[in-house]
């Protein structure tokens, strides 16, 4: 689905992204990670064409993103703004969904029918994330704004998604409400590429992490591995989420030990009791 071949960008002159090689394949998720300044954003530019590599190529389904036109690669990449008040642009949530849809939708509907399907996503998107279609999305908490601006992209059906941390800023219920549905079209089908500076949801929701560096590649490889790399991580000024972290704590008995779920088996299996209170 997408392929990055010896990738390097900059800003007036200034390395951002070095070198970078990877392989998304359809259906994949995969977890961008990295320190503050890593590149994440610069590199999920670079994946529809927004920015164009200085040297090496971006192939998105085969397609070169320097010789396909921006508006070509937009039909299959849906993209998540780091910050939602840049991507709202309309008065209204509605029409904030709807917006794009008709250049997205393309030729191939009867004004009738391309109404029609408008309604329908409209309708599916505003059910998906329990919004009022009518409000002012400007009036809306950032969290609120964080899930019209998600809607918008998702009505739009992209085969790639690309989220510039999509839970920032959200409480845990609305953080886990907004993960679902991402996983849920990655269960569909839909490609996933998520930068996230919350290790516990790279961890849950990511089958692959990618690791950046001062504009380079330093990791790539299933979720557990990379989460299991402290000195790749601390490298990348990056912490293990907590279970991997206490699991290493407790020795050797509980390598590997990744999920909750893991602990309390391990736990079982070397004899542990759970006491009364819920102590060991
Ligand atoms: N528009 C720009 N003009 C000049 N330099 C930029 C621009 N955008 C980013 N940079 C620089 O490029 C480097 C990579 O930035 P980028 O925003 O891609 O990092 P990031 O990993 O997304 O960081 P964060 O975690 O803070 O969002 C940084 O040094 C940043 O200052
Ligand atoms: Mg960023």
């Amino acid at each position: 689905m997408l392929r990055f071949e010896e990738v390097s960008f900059g800003y007036a002159g200034t390395p951002a992204i070095d070198g970078v090689s990877f392989v998304l394949g359809k259906g994949d998720f995969a977890a961008l990670l990295g320190e503050n300044g890593a590149g994440k954003s610069t590199l999920c530019r670079l994946c529809n064409g927004l920015l164009k590599p200085r040297s090496g190529r971006v192939l998105l389904a085969g397609q070169d993103t320097r010789t396909v036109k921006t508006s070509v690669l937009a039909r299959r990449v849906g993209y998540l703004f780091q910050n939602p008040d840049r991507q709202l642009c309309k008065n209204t949530v509605g029409e904030e969904i709807l917006f794009g849809l008709d250049f997205v939708l393309g030729e191939g509907y009867s004004p009738a029918e391309r109404e029609g399907e408008k309604r329908r996503r409209l309708e599916e998107m505003l059910d998906l994330f329990h919004l009022d279609g009518s409000r002012d999305p400007f009036g809306l908490s950032r969290g609120e704004r964080q899930q019209v601006a998600l809607a918008g992209v998702l009505a739009r059906k992209p085969e790639l998604l690309i989220l510039d941390e999509p839970t920032t800023g959200l409480d845990y219920r609305e953080c886990t409400a907004i993960m679902e549905i991402i996983s849920g079209l990655n269960s569909r089908g839909a490609t996933i590429l998520m930068i996230s500076h919350d290790m516990e949801v790279a961890a849950d929701y990511g089958r692959r992490a990618l690791v950046l560096s001062k504009g380079r590649l330093t990791g790539d490889g299933p979720v557990r591995e990379i989460m299991g790399n402290r000195e790749l991580l601390s490298q990348a000024s990056l912490l293990p989420p907590q279970i991997p972290a206490l699991a290493r704590l407790l020795g050797p008995a509980f390598a590997g030990v990744f999920t909750v779920e893991e602990m309390l088996a391990r736990c079982r299996e070397k004899a542990a009791v759970l006491k009364p209170g819920g102590g060991l």
